[in-house]
């Protein structure tokens, strides 16, 4: 029997920083008003490092499943915005948290999570490790052109993360589906030294049909319905994109994990800040399903669905 990967520890970490939307109005032409009206977004956390706080995101998740950092075989770390080209930032994460087994870096933008969350399960079911931690994080604030009012007020700083053992039982993670259009490259990148730019409009629409299209596959291999999903968690890019998603898959808002509003969006964060935040609220039980499906820059986009715990 191919084995099986089970959550066992979450957490997530911001900067301390608090940005809310009026800080935008003394030097740019805007509003709180337009910024919650468009986005859902009051306020984000700015500062840090991707190291920093993928290491604090990282020890929470340890911390939570009460396991020895030594014992981990793996760590991948989803991130656009490591802190050096080299070495990866997942190598210094490895060594702050003393963890064993290898670590590297991925770069999927804002899908990034569910493609280190892939690539930690592949390694599990493959039976090559037993426990990985898969974290997500990005200092967006250090590409965001702050003089751009269409792409600062959007995204904030954070790093998240999930604990993932070999299961006892087979079959905890039941479907997913990944995809990329690299021909879309242009509606989002950054150039080497350079700022975030956004055609946002087509962004946005892309955003709700691939993400829409992403999650019915994985739950078709899931072979579970919208209605058998306990906890929705989106990738937090802007709350009218999360609601338009929600709707079209058949999941209401009370079973959505929504932060956005305080975060902006933390690209690779945001899928394991969210989920680390609707755990800790008690919002998911052992054995639920939950379905997690993000969308970004590539474009790329991936949905899994899998059973919460052991
Ligand atoms: N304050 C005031 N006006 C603004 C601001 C701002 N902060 N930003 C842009 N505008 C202006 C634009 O300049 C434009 O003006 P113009 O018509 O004179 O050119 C106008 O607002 C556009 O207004 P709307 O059409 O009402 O804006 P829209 O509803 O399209 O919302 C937004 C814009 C929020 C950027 C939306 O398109 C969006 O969310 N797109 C997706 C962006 C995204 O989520 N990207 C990341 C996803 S992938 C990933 O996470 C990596």
């Amino acid at each position: 029997m191919c084995p099986g990967a089970a959550v066992t520890g979450w957490g997530g970490a911001l900067p301390p920083t608090a940005v809310p939307n009026a800080v935008f109005e003394a030097d740019l032409d805007t509003t709180d008003e337009w910024i919650v009206s468009r986005t859902g977004i009051r306020s984000r956390h700015v500062g840090s490092t991707v190291g920093a706080l993928s290491t604090a995101a990282g020890r929470a998740a340890l911390e939570r499943a009460g396991v020895d950092p030594g014992s981990v075989d793996l760590l991948v770390l989803a991130t656009t915005t490591p802190d050096q080209v080299m070495p990866s930032t997942a190598a210094t994460v490895h060594h702050e948290l003393g963890l064993g087994g290898g670590a590297f870096d991925v770069n999927a933008a804002c899908s990034g999570f569910i493609y280190a969350l892939l690539a930690a399960y592949g390694a599990i079911a493959s039976g090559v490790v037993d426990r990985a931690l898969v974290v997500g994080a990005d200092i967006m604030s250090s590409i965001v052109d702050p003089a751009d009012r269409s792409t600062v007020v959007l995204f904030g700083d954070g790093a998240g993360a999930l604990l993932l053992d070999r299961a006892a039982v087979d079959g905890q993670f039941l479907g997913w589906d990944l995809g990329t259009d690299g021909s879309a490259h242009e509606l989002l990148q950054v150039d080497h030294g350079g700022k975030i730019t956004m055609d946002g409009k087509e962004v946005y629409r892309r955003a709700i049909r691939a993400t829409v299209a992403s999650a019915f596959a994985a739950l078709e291999q899931s072979k579970l319905r919208a209605d058998e999903i306990a906890l929705f968690v989106p990738h937090q890019a802007n709350l009218r994109i999360i609601e338009a998603v929600a709707e079209r898959i058949g999941i209401p808002v009370d079973r959505t994990a929504v932060m956005v509003d305080r975060t902006g969006n933390t690209s690779a964060a945001s899928i394991p800040l969210a989920l680390a935040e609707a755990a800790d609220a008690g919002r998911i039980a052992p054995g639920d399903a939950v379905l997690v499906s993000g969308f970004g820059a590539g474009m790329t986009w991936g949905s899994t669905v899998f059973r919460w715990g052991i």
